[in-house]
Order: C-alpha cells, then sequence, then structure tokens
C-alpha cells in the first residue's frame, strides 16, 4: 500500500524539478524524464481455487497468500502425468486462480487519469476496481490497460483491484504456457490531457549516413469536459544530449483525440545496427501556459533496411545474413513468470554464439525482451498468433478469434511498432487455414490491419510448408509439373515467403517465386539432451521416423545423443540447413528451433519427459555441443571444441567430434599418442575420429600454417568428490528483482569435471537473498524446479539466487551426499 504512494510522491518530485528545469528553457534532461509509469507489482494477495468462479465469492475468502509479481502458478504445482495440459504443456496443470491488491492513491490525482496496465496474463483475465468490473481478455500474451479513474478513491480511502485468472480449461496451448499474471503491472497517471497510450509512432523514411529524417506521429488524447490549447514540444536526445527539438501548438476538443505529425532531421545520424545498437529518445513534453503537464518518453532507433529478393538482408546498406533463434517465453527453472535479469542472460548467451536474430514464438514477447533487443542488436521477428480460427488445442484461442483478433493484432502493433529490433511481423505460425482458400481473405484482413499501424515492415507468416516437397529425396531433382503452392503462400499477402522447415525446397525459391523475397522463420528440430551420446554418431537418425507415426524405442532414459545426429523427419540436423543459408545470398537467413530448450513438447518423447530436446542450449543455460558449431561459424572467436567426455568403458570405439575454426587442420592425442590429424574438406563443419577408449587424457590441437591456435583437453574423471560454485554474477542490486545464475559442477578429487555424476544436490542460503530456481536441464526430472534440492545431469545443475530488497550478502551452500560441501558469497548492493 505504502509502496504505491511513496512511489508516486518520488515521481511528482522528479516532475517538479523537471518543469523547473524546462522553464527556465534549459530543456528537460533526459535523465530526469517523469516516468508516468510506476510498477505495482509488489505485495498482492493470491488465492488458487477452481471452484470459486464469482467475484463476490472470492471476495469473502479469508485465505490469501502473499507475493510479488510476475507470478506463474503452474511452476510451483508438480509434474503431474494426468495434467490436462498434457506433456505438450509440460505436464503441470492450469487452474484459476484470483489475484487482489489494495493500495491508496493521492488526493490531488482525483483530477488526473489513473491506468492499470497488464503486460500479459496468462489467460482469460478479468478485472475488478473497487467493485466495478473493467473488462475481459482472453489472449495471454497481449499487452492491455483498464482507466481505473472514474471509480478509484483518494487520499485515505484504499481502493482494491481484483483479477480473475482463468486458465482451468485445458489443453490450450501446445508448449508450457505459465499461468497468472506473469509480466508486469503497471499504474499510469497522467493530466487529463496527455499523449494517449502507445501514442507516439516515429519513422525514419530517409536514412542515409549524412542525414535521416525523423517523422513523430502523436495521437494526444483530452478527457477534460472541456477542449484544451496546449503545446507538443518534441525533444530528441541522444544518450544525455539534446539534438533537436521542435514545437507545434494545438487545440484538442473536448474528449476527443487530436493526431499530430513533426518532421525534423538529424545531421549524421548513428545509426542502429547489430554491433552497435544506437538508441536514440524522443521526449514528447505537452505544456499549457508554459507549465508541463504531461512528457512521454519513446526509444527509437535510425536504420535502412530491406528484404531484396536477389541479396537478402540488407541493414544500412550492407548485406546481413540472418542467424536467428525461435524463443518461447519461458525461463526455465522459472517458468513463465518474466525476470528483465533472466531474459538479458538468455539473450546474452544467445548473441555470444553467433546468434543476431529472435524470433518471439509464437506470441507477443514481454515488452522487456524488445527493449533488450534493442539495446543489446537483434533482428526481431514479432509473431503474433499460432492459430487463427481453427483451434489446434481444444481450448485454445481460436475459439476468441472473432472477437478478439483485430483489437489484439492492432494492439500489438501500437506496442510494438517505435522497437528499431524489430524487422519482420509474423500474422502466424503454421496456421491450419493456411491450406484453405479461406487463408487469402484473412491474410487480407491481417495485412490490412498491420500496414494500416505500419508500413515499414515486411509481413510474414511461418507456412510449413509454403511450396510442398515434390522433390526427389534422393537425388534432389525438382519437377515444376508437380508444385503445388499453399494459398496463404500464394495469396499475395504476403511480403516474405515464410519457410518452417522444408530446407530441400529452400534452392528452388526462386522458381516457386519468382517475386518475393525469401525467410527460413523455422529450421532444423534436431534433438539432444546435454552430456548424452551415442556409440556411433554418423548415421542420422529420424525420431519419429514420420510426423504422424506415433514414436516407438528411443534410449534408455529417454535420452536423445548430442553428436549433431538425431533431427525430426520434418526438421533437419543443424549442420544440413545452415549449409544451405550459408551459401546463397538470396536466402535472406533463418530462425532455428530452438535457441534454449523450454517447458513442455518433449519431442520425441512422451512422458516421463516434459520438456523440449530441441535447444541448441539447455533449460538451465547450458550449452549443448552444436552451440560451439555455430559459434566456430557465426562469431570471430577462436573455438576448438572437442567431445564427448572421457569417462567411457575400456575396448568401447568412441567418436570423438571437434568443431573449430580459423584454423585448417586438427590433431587429436590420446595419453600423448597421435590419433591423427583432419581438417574439414567441402562445406563441412566438424570433424571426428573414431578411437578406441583408453583412460586418461585426450586432446585437440588445432594449427594454422603450422602454428598452434588452440588446445583443448578432457581427461577421465574419477569418482565424484567435490562441488564447484560459479556465479555468473557475484555482486548484484539489492532491489528484490536481481539474480545470479550459479552454476553447480561436480568435480572429483583432482580438480577434474565429471560429466557423467548425477549426485542429488542440496541448496540453502543465508542473508539477503533467496532460491528462486533450480533446475539440471535434464527433460525427464520431475523435481520440483522451485525446490531447494535437484539432481544433476551430466556433472551440471543450476541454481538461481534472488536479491532480497536490501544491501547484503547472500551465502549460497551446496552439498550432496559423500561430496565435501561448497560456499559461495554473492554481494546484494
Ligand atoms: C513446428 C512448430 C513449433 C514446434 C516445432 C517442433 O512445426 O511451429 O511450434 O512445434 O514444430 O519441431
Amino acid at each position: 500500500m505504502m509502496h504505491v504512494k511513496k512511489a508516486l510522491i518520488n515521481n511528482y518530485l522528479l516532475f517538479a524539478i523537471s518543469s523547473v528545469l524546462t522553464l527556465n528553457s534549459c530543456g528537460i534532461s533526459n535523465e530526469i524524464y517523469n516516468e508516468r509509469k510506476i510498477s505495482i507489482n509488489s505485495d498482492w494477495n493470491f488465492h488458487l481455487n477452481d471452484s470459486i468462479k464469482d467475484r463476490d465469492t472470492i471476495s469473502a475468502a479469508t485465505q490469501w497468500r502473499k507475493l510479488d509479481l510476475p507470478h506463474d502458478w503452474s511452476i510451483e504445482g508438480r509434474f503431474d502425468e494426468k495434467s490436462k495440459a498434457g506433456v505438450g504443456g509440460g505436464a503441470l496443470n492450469g487452474g484459476l486462480g484470483w489475484y487482489k491488491k489494495n493500495f491508496k492513491i493521492e488526493a490531488e490525482d482525483s483530477n488526473k487519469i489513473t491506468s492499470v496496465v497488464f503486460d500479459g496474463v496468462y489467460r482469460n483475465s478479468q478485472v475488478w476496481i473497487n467493485g466495478h468490473y473493467l473488462g475481459k481478455r482472453p489472449n495471454g500474451y497481449i499487452t492491455f490497460q483498464y482507466n481505473l479513474s472514474p471509480y478509484l478513491n483518494y487520499g485515505n480511502k484504499e481502493n482494491e483491484i481484483i483479477v480473475k485468472v482463468d486458465n482451468s480449461k485445458q489443453p490450450n496451448s501446445r508448449w508450457y504456457s505459465g499461468s497468472g499474471i506473469f509480466r508486469n503491472v503497471w499504474l499510469e497517471t497522467t493530466d487529463k490531457l496527455h499523449v494517449a497510450p502507445w501514442g507516439t509512432y516515429i519513422t525514419t523514411p530517409v536514412v542515409n549516413n549524412d542525414k535521416a529524417s525523423i517523422l513523430i506521429e502523436t495521437t494526444i488524447q483530452n478527457q477534460n469536459s472541456t477542449s484544451k490549447q496546449a503545446t507538443v514540444n518534441t525533444i530528441i536526445f541522444k544518450g544525455k544530449k539534446k539534438i533537436t527539438s521542435f514545437s507545434q501548438n494545438i487545440t484538442v476538443e473536448a474528449n476527443t483525440n487530436k493526431e499530430i505529425k513533426q518532421e525534423t532531421s538529424i545531421e549524421n545520424p548513428i545509426l542502429w545496427s547489430i554491433e552497435s545498437p544506437e538508441l536514440y529518445t524522443a521526449v514528447t513534453e505537452i505544456t499549457i501556459d508554459n507549465k508541463i503537464v504531461d512528457q512521454y518518453k519513446t526509444p527509437f532507433g535510425i536504420r535502412s533496411f530491406t528484404f531484396d529478393y536477389d541479396k537478402g538482408f540488407i541493414l544500412n546498406n550492407k548485406q546481413v545474413k540472418i542467424k536467428g533463434v525461435c524463443l518461447h517465453h519461458d525461463l526455465g527453472a522459472l517458468g513463465s513468470a518474466i525476470n528483465t535479469r533472466a531474459i538479458e542472460r538468455q539473450l546474452q548467451i544467445m548473441k555470444d554464439m553467433g546468434v543476431n536474430g529472435i524470433r518471439t514464438s509464437h506470441n507477443p514477447p514481454a515488452p522487456e525482451l524488445l527493449d533488450l533487443c534493442d539495446k543489446m542488436g537483434f533482428i526481431v521477428m514479432d509473431e503474433a498468433f499460432d492459430m487463427w480460427k481453427l483451434n489446434k488445442s481444444k481450448y485454445d484461442y481460436g475459439s476468441d478469434w472473432d472477437q478478439w483478433h483485430k483489437k489484439d493484432l492492432e494492439d500489438q502493433l501500437l506496442r510494438d511498432r517505435n522497437h528499431p529490433s524489430i524487422f519482420i511481423w509474423s500474422i502466424g505460425n503454421e496456421i491450419y487455414e493456411q491450406w484453405k482458400d479461406e487463408s487469402v481473405k484473412m491474410s487480407k484482413e491481417l495485412a490490412d490491419i498491420v500496414k494500416n499501424l505500419d508500413k515499414t515492415r515486411p509481413i510474414t507468416a511461418a507456412m510449413n510448408p509454403p511450396v510442398n516437397m515434390n522433390i526427389d529425396e534422393v537425388t534432389l531433382q525438382f519437377e515444376k509439373s508437380k508444385i503445388y503452392i499453399n494459398p496463404l503462400a500464394g495469396s499475395g499477402n504476403l511480403d516474405l515467403i515464410g519457410y518452417n522447415y522444408a530446407h530441400q525446397t529452400f534452392e528452388h525459391h526462386k522458381t516457386n517465386f519468382p517475386k518475393t523475397p525469401f525467410i527460413a522463420t523455422e529450421t532444423t528440430s534436431a534433438l539432444a539432451t546435454r552430456g548424452y551420446y551415442d556409440k556411433v554418431s554418423d548415421t542420422i537418425i529420424n525420431w519419429p521416423i514420420k510426423w504422424d507415426i506415433k514414436f516407438t524405442g528411443g534410449n534408455p532414459g529417454n535420452t536423445v545423443s548430442a553428436y549433431d545426429h538425431v533431427k525430426t523427419p520434418w526438421g533437419s540436423t543443424h549442420e544440413a540447413t545452415w549449409k544451405i543459408i550459408k551459401k546463397h545470398d538470396f536466402l535472406s537467413g533463418m530462425y532455428i528451433w530452438t535457441g534454449f530448450d523450454y517447458i513442455g513438447e518433449p519431442t520425441p518423447y512422451e512422458w516421463p519427459s516434459i520438456s523440449s530436446y530441441f535447444g541448441i542450449v539447455d533449460l538451465a543455460g547450458f550449452p549443448k555441443d552444436v552451440y560451439y558449431m555455430y559459434q566456430s561459424e557465426w562469431t570471430d572467436k577462436t573455438v576448438l571444441h572437442l567431445f564427448p567426455h572421457w569417462n567411457w568403458k575400456v575396448g568401447d570405439n568412441v567418436d570423438v567430434w571437434a568443431y573449430y575454426n580459423n584454423a585448417d587442420e586438427v590433431e587429436l592425442f590420446l595419453n600423448g599418442k597421435s590419433q591423427g590429424i583432419k581438417s574439414k574438406k567441402g562445406d563441412d563443419l566438424h570433424i571426428m575420429w573414431r578411437i578406441p577408449y583408453q583412460p586418461g587424457t585426450l586432446k585437440a590441437v588445432s594449427r594454422k600454417n603450422g602454428k598452434i591456435v588452440a588446445e583443448k583437453t578432457i581427461k577421465t574423471a574419477g569418482e565424484p568428490a567435490t562441488l564447484q560454485l560459479t556465479p555468473d554474477r557475484s555482486t548484484i542490486k539489492a532491489d528484490g528483482n536481481d539474480l545470479s545464475f550459479v552454476t553447480v559442477d561436480i568435480m572429483d578429487e583432482n580438480g577434474i569435471f565429471v560429466a557423467t555424476a548425477n549426485n542429488e544436490i542440496h541448496f540453502s542460503v543465508k542473508g539477503n537473498g533467496k532460491i528462486v530456481g533450480v533446475t539440471s536441464g535434464d527433460p525427464v526430472s520431475h523435481e520440483s524446479m522451485k525446490g531447494n534440492k535437484h539432481t544433476a545431469l551430466s556433472g551440471k545443475c543450476l541454481v538461481i539466487i534472488q536479491s532480497a530488497k536490501n544491501a547484503g550478502e547472500i551465502e549460497l551452500t551446496a552439498s550432496a551426499e559423500g561430496l565435501r560441501s561448497r560456499s559461495v558469497i554473492i554481494n546484494a548492493k
């Protein structure tokens, strides 16, 4: 309760300072800009109860649990074989949850507009304020807001907001969705005359090195009952530096919106790029009689781009291959409750691999992900839907389609269109209607909605596939007479033909689609368990054999070999698709399924598997081996990655792989004895030796022109003896939100990593922090990811520590039976 009041007071102080500065004609500083929004994530009450369906009954409920948002209640539950969500949904249950918060609003705000903004609530939310019903929103991934002002109490009287979240009808998703208010919630307070929510649209019609033209379209909303005369000042900043400003006088009639266009240009603009994601900020001020009544901040970027039919993706006049990954929204052990640091870590791990593109499969993401992509430099495909009207799961959004798709798509566009990182709108993933003629009309309607709000980016749809596979698989002969183009791909409503899989058809794109450029919206779907290896690695395995044939067989313990040789029949190995994409400029790029493992969809397995095998990185954030294949191809870093581990049975023949770059050859030694020199030939992306196992030391040496470039050693480990704790950051912010991701490695007596260890590890924390997640990345583990113990997978486990709101030390201790325990200190400042 206090929280809201105090934050608001701070807000007013900032407001006053900035007003004075402006009046003194120094211009405001970007630093002390008045945020209209304040977080109201703290101090909510939660009640999970499938049988309470109406608000009056819940109001009388006495048992509430206190918690802070964002919150995902499903991740707190146990994995349940009988869950109606199925293993597709991660075998975690949905249900019906209620949230409640009490808060006070300053008396002087009674002449203002106060709104509540939800970044995303999964799913079917309904909201009440002080007993008044505000509305519902079925879509779990969309941002929405309600004006609270007419129903608020001001001064000392409390307000009560109640949110009902109904995720009880299952299944409603093909992957783990999570349940609850899983994104941030804000209170937004403005003058009655203000920039409308998402009320700016900034484009850069002309961009070159000397000059960029900037067009700012602003919607001013007057919620007064009288007309208002005001001035709109727009100030453009680069960092703290004011670049330019301009103003315009306006009159806005009572209870109407007014749209204005302001145009300017910037000399020698600093362009946004992947390597150097430079941002500008536009601050829109509305003043009446020289007094600032509203300020609104819009970060934006200046860049030019096109998808060229022949040359692929061109950014700032340079050809850039899109090396992207698809990501679902869950954050592993944190479930779907968003945390900015957790998203940043995921993106950093991707960036270090050389990834430059993110597809928000298959829904609008948390706004923080887009902010981070703007700042870190990613080419984002912002996707709207996984289905249109035809359902994929019994209770999914298809049933809400007729009533909601227009509003949802419009709101996504309005919210997201200023992000410089977004380059593609996807109006849907593998939509069932793609095979039907009605997709022509439907895609026209959707494309019109998009173009009406943003004409600067191309529209695609992820089709599986856009063209049939009438290709002789053996000779790759293409028979033109047998081409079938699906109605959506042929509709003329897409600016980019989006391919999901069907890599065999990529090289025929120009024959099939003589005008429209190419993008591989989704590729690969190869499978692996981190740290698990089959004996023989050079046969390609299709699991399942065909998409519609039930999978039988598999490995003991539902593992999948991590040499890049197991794939889905619709997909490919990692190497196969990349080899094609890299060959031709017109193949603008690809988004691999997936960057990270996610909860749910454990293809090819069923229960007891509950999370995916597709990730290049596992659920914990530990890279699988193929991560280094991409790194060797996509970065300039010197890579020499040697695998598997070196703990086998004497007599085993073991396939040893290496990914490398910046070298002409690699020599392998076992216990000092050369096993031969190998080099990649043709379009090879790895090298391999098959050698009889002997315990000891395996060493690879890469050389260029005879000179050593890199060396890599793997040693046979003895019995597990101790633990090693490595935090990704040992100093974090004491804001009750920041995270330290601590890697736990199981080591032997000699400090050698034990890659085959699977000890159960127990965690405890002292001081100003707590454990918020724990996982080994094992798709078969049913241990709670919210608990304080976990079984390691292939020698590793992850524990996530969150700071409290007060500064101090956090001491994490890890122990396991028979092993020496270890502690590590994390400082919260
Ligand atoms: C695609 C689909 C993804 C995921 C993937 C698994 O067809 O678009 O959401 O299900 O298959 O291979």
